[in-house]
């Protein structure tokens, strides 16, 4: 027979359960709406030129005077070029992202 003092501590076993689904089932909506945040519906680019089927841009190499600073995570409000957008974009996603950075080969 437990004793009044037991009794407590199982109360609070009992608990564990529902806790845990609770905690189960609130990390799983938070993942999944953290994806659905960072891809939108699968399209990485989510704002940049939507009216058009494909975005191409072209930047004749002669007109790059030191280097050019291209983005790669379709963030940029100055597309194609880098404005940096990338930094938050990685800070709120965990991602990885980064420009690519072309340059004449003598400014190393
Ligand atoms: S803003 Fe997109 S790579 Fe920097």
């Amino acid at each position: 027979m437990l004793s009044q003092h037991d009794r407590p501590m199982r109360d609070w076993l009992a608990l564990l359960p529902p806790t845990l689904a609770v905690g189960g089932i609130s990390y799983y909506s938070y993942q999944t709406y953290k994806k659905a945040q960072c891809a939108g519906n699968g399209q990485v680019n989510t704002s940049i030129r939507k009216d058009i089927n494909k975005v191409v841009d072209f930047i004749d190499i002669e007109d790059i005077t030191e280097k050019a600073v291209l983005c790669r995570c379709w963030k940029s409000k100055n597309w194609p070029y880098c404005d940096g957008a990338h930094g938050p974009h990685n800070k709120a996603t965990g991602d990885n992202t980064g420009p690519v950075v072309v340059r004449h080969k003598e400014n190393k």
